[in-house]
């Protein structure tokens, strides 16, 4: 048997590497991209000797990620970017196989959270990578001592996107940060078709549900709303959403949704999908409403998108009755459901998104990594879109590993579509 390498971290339990390892290659064998740049980046180690601290949600396809950012001579750790999402085999052999420090426990409590984000920071990092932005967060309030090390960081996700532009616009940010969310190839897909599916597959393992026939009502019509609501009319959900914002309301109706607000889905719902990256789009004032058996679901950043101490305040007890299935019984008898205690219920009851699609946010994190070692030193603290190169190479080797092929415009088309002269 091969020795391992010490131990180094805060994980659940090394014994698990070995189902990790087969995780990882499963979720490998779906990320022909990113696998392409690990092979590329093993010959030219863009990112030799870079010190990076990683707050990602650890799953098989972050391994991945993780692997490729070594195969380039990068110097990394990673912590969780969620108390819920780890998948603690992974973690195990991110450890003990690839020599990778990882401090990440599912179901770990705050306190802890905290303490591995502050551990994958005493690794003095020239560049971060966050899901949510709360390494960023930390850096700038509790470690400033580390801020001047630090070269430029990337950000995957909407809501650090948008905690990042709130920093910038302050004059706090300190460093150029990538948005890899803004990606065309990351959120027309991750955000859609990744949370789409891998939602409702949270709800599907934590309660088994027929979504067939029941009120399914989705939170937002961004990205991941959009995606949830088709998937869950797809199985046969009769899905009403609730927006705030005119157009994209409007859009969800066109599309063929009930559209309502708040208060009135509240009183219609079976099934409540969150997925706006705000707070308390039902609380203390739907509780009351809402059908006896209602199942809240979050697929949103933070488990803050529905007010869950008003749901602890309004129920008489709670039990768990399923593994991420948590009964509160309010004063009247009523009982509603919620998963994964409120966190993003396809990374805590399920297992995120596919690889396949994880292949092409990470293949932007690898190669925006790339870019801002070539560009960081040109960069102002701000937040940056990921090139529109980057953006279309990344579907470009999408589609080749799809075996889809598509024609170039002829230097006629291309010619034509850049002129105003040709009329009727
Ligand atoms: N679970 C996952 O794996 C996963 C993956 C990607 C993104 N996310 C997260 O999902 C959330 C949404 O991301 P997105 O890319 O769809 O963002 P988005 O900005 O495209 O969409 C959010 C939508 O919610 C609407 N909204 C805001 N407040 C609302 C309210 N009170 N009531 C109803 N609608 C409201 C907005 O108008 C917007 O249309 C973010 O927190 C993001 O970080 C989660």
């Amino acid at each position: 048997m091969a020795t391992r390498p010490e131990v180094r971290g805060d994980i659940r339990d090394i014994g698990l590497a070995e189902q990790g390892a087969l995780k990882i290659a499963w979720a490998d064998r779906q990320m022909p991209v990113l696998a392409g740049i690990r092979e590329r980046f093993a010959v030219e180690r863009p990112l030799d000797g870079w010190r990076i601290s990683a707050c990602l949600h650890v799953t098989a396809e972050t391994a991945n990620l993780m692997r490729t950012l070594m195969a380039g001579g990068a110097d990394a750790v990673l912590c969780s970017s969620n108390p819920l999402s780890t998948q603690d085999d992974v973690a195990a052999s991110l450890v003990a196989d690839h020599g990778i420090p990882t401090y990440a426990i599912k179901g770990e409590d705050r306190d802890s959270y905290y303490g591995h984000i502050a551990a994958a920071l005493d690794h003095a990092p020239q560049v971060t990578m966050d899901d949510g932005a709360d390494l960023v967060t930390e850096l700038h309030t509790r470690r400033t001592e580390l801020l001047d090390g630090v070269v430029a960081g990337t950000e995957e996700t909407t809501t650090g996107v948008i905690r990042m532009r709130a920093m910038a616009a302050a004059g706090k940010l300190r460093f150029p940060v990538l948005a890899i969310n803004e990606a065309a190839t990351k959120h027309l897909f991750d955000n859609r078709y990744g949370t789409g599916q891998s939602a409702i597959d949270g709800i599907l393992r934590a309660t088994n549900v027929l979504i067939a026939g029941k009120q399914v009502v989705v939170g937002g019509y961004g990205w991941v709303g959009r995606g949830i609501a088709a998937r869950a009319a797809g199985m046969g959900g009769i899905v009403t959403v609730v927006e705030v914002d005119p157009t994209r309301a409007l859009e969800a109706a066109m599309d063929g949704f009930r559209v309502a607000n708040a208060a009135t889905a509240a009183e219609v719902g079976e099934i409540f999908i969150a997925a706006t990256g705000n707070l308390n789009v039902w609380g203390a004032a739907h509780f009351p409403k809402m059908r006896d058996g209602t199942i809240l679901a979050n697929a949103g950043h933070f488990n803050d998108e529905f007010e869950l101490p008003a749901l602890e305040a309004q129920s008489v007890s709670s039990r768990e009755v399923r593994p991420f299935t948590r009964e509160y019984t309010m004063a009247d008898g009523r009982r509603i459901y919620l998963l994964a205690d409120g966190r993003l219920v396809n990374l805590g009851a399920a297992e995120g998104h596919p690889a396949l699609v994880m292949d092409m946010s990470f293949a932007n994190q690898a190669l925006g990594l790339e870019w801002l070692r070539a560009n960081a030193a040109t960069l102002q603290p701000q937040v940056y879109t990921i090139p529109d190169e980057i953006d279309r190479d990344v579907a470009r080797l999408k589609l080749a590993s799809m075996g889809i092929q598509i024609d170039p415009m002829t230097p006629d088309q291309q010619a034509y579509s850049e002129s105003w002269e040709s009329g009727t």
